[in-house]
């Protein structure tokens, strides 16, 4: 026996314990912040075609107590179903949405590797899946499963522990487990009583998940956490018939041959300091997405604003507005003549209409999703 059969048993347990994250209930988010979450513009940027955000269907695989809330801001006309292990993040992930008068989530505990017992012939335009794969034993069911979820041009994003960048943390928690420490006040004494420049502290000291009970106890207490190396992790997406799309993480590239290149290197250097953040579709659409790449150089499309951005621009943005960097790179600031200029776009517009000289920003928006880009 080599315990992979109680994992999952074990990873609820934890998460019923800890839940994670650990925001508080009233803790909220700028709602322009959400705007890589839109289902709209992610829609448009994998197949240049408008979705009616009414049809949409969004799914959050080990939804956690807190993404629920950013993804319902994000997509109020989607309906939501946050599936988890654990009933204690699905209760707090329930409060938080309701405390922020968000309805259009439905709450459902189960094990992804079941899910498709669970959902039928149910499909999701998108999936989010995000810090979950890694703590499933039989992550090729889970993987497969997320394939088996998707509708034709739909697409999951994924963060999987990277090997390489994990690897002081992954040697506390062998260290945890050797020192039979089980709790997280141990952990916090312990960090006390480590000295300036120790591994312990500065591997704490270096992540912001230790500022948070739940945090520090997902860093060091985890009863099931893997970490791959690129080409692991590569293998087993193929395996799962789904291919990466974007790369997301800090500093990623945009093509995916290249990430992949520069990540390899970065792993061979023992330098690559960012888990895997990835946007993957069913490879059994590339020819979808390659007719919608070839559209884009040889005909007319139309850009529109992300509903994201319509709705949470202010109207004078007198100091620039930067939303948060989600997609690996750093936002382009909206100030005011950029608000102008985005407000052009509540209305799609012509790719060809644009004036050459607001053609570079508009392609620094196009490239952060704040503008959207479809054939028709
Ligand atoms: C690290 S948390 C991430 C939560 C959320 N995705 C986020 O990014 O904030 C991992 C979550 O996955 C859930 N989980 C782990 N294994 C699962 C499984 N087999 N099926 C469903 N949920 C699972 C856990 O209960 C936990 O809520």
């Amino acid at each position: 026996m080599d315990g992979s059969s109680t994992v999952p048993v074990r990873v609820k347990a934890h998460y019923e314990k800890y839940v994670y994250p650990g925001f508080p209930r009233l803790s909220s988010v700028r709602g322009c912040d959400t705007y890589a979450l839109n289902l709209e513009a992610l829609w448009a940027r994998f197949n240049g075609e408008r979705l009616d955000p009414q049809t949409g269907q969004i799914l959050l695989a080990g939804s956690g107590s807190f993404s629920p809330y950013p993804t319902a801001m994000a997509n109020p006309k989607a309906r939501i179903t946050a599936l988890d292990l654990s009933t204690a993040n699905l209760h707090r992930a329930k409060q938080h949405t309701w405390l922020h008068l968000h309805f259009n989530v439905d709450f459902l505990a189960g094990d992804l590797t079941q899910a498709i017992h669970l959902f039928g012939k149910k499909a999701f335009h998108f999936i989010d899946c995000y810090g979950v794969i890694h703590h499933i034993h039989d992550d090729l069911a889970a993987l497969q499963t997320l394939h088996a979820l998707l509708k034709p041009g739909a697409f999951a994003r994924l963060m999987v522990y990277s090997r390489c960048a994990r690897r002081f943390i992954q040697s506390a928690r062998r260290a945890m487990r050797i020192l039979g420490i089980q709790d997280v006040r141990e952990v916090k004494a312990l960090y006390r009583k480590a000295k300036l420049g120790s591994r312990l502290r500065e591997c704490l000291d270096a992540t912001h998940e230790a500022a948070f009970d739940s945090g520090l106890a997902d860093l060091l207490l985890h009863p099931y956490a893997k970490t791959y190396t690129l080409n692991e992790l590569l293998g087993k997406l193929e395996q799962a018939g789904l291919e990466p799309l974007w790369f997301i993480h800090p500093g990623a590239l945009t093509a995916v041959n290249a990430e992949s290149a520069r990540l390899r290197n970065l792993e061979i250097e023992r330098t690559l300091t960012v888990n895997f953040a990835l946007f993957v579709g069913r490879k059994e659409d590339a020819p979808l997405r390659h007719e919608w790449d070839n559209a884009k150089a040889d005909r007319e499309t139309w850009l529109s604003l992300n509903p994201v951005m319509n709705k949470f621009l202010p109207l004078f943005p007198v100091i620039p507005l930067r939303p948060a960097p989600r997609l690996g790179f750093e936002n382009p600031a909206i100030d005011l003549p950029g608000k102008f200029l985005l407000s052009r776009f509540n209305k799609p517009v012509k790719r060809s209409s644009i004036k050459p000289a607001h053609r570079e920003t508009v392609e620094k928006y196009c490239q952060a999703l704040f503008l959207m880009e479809t054939i028709r």
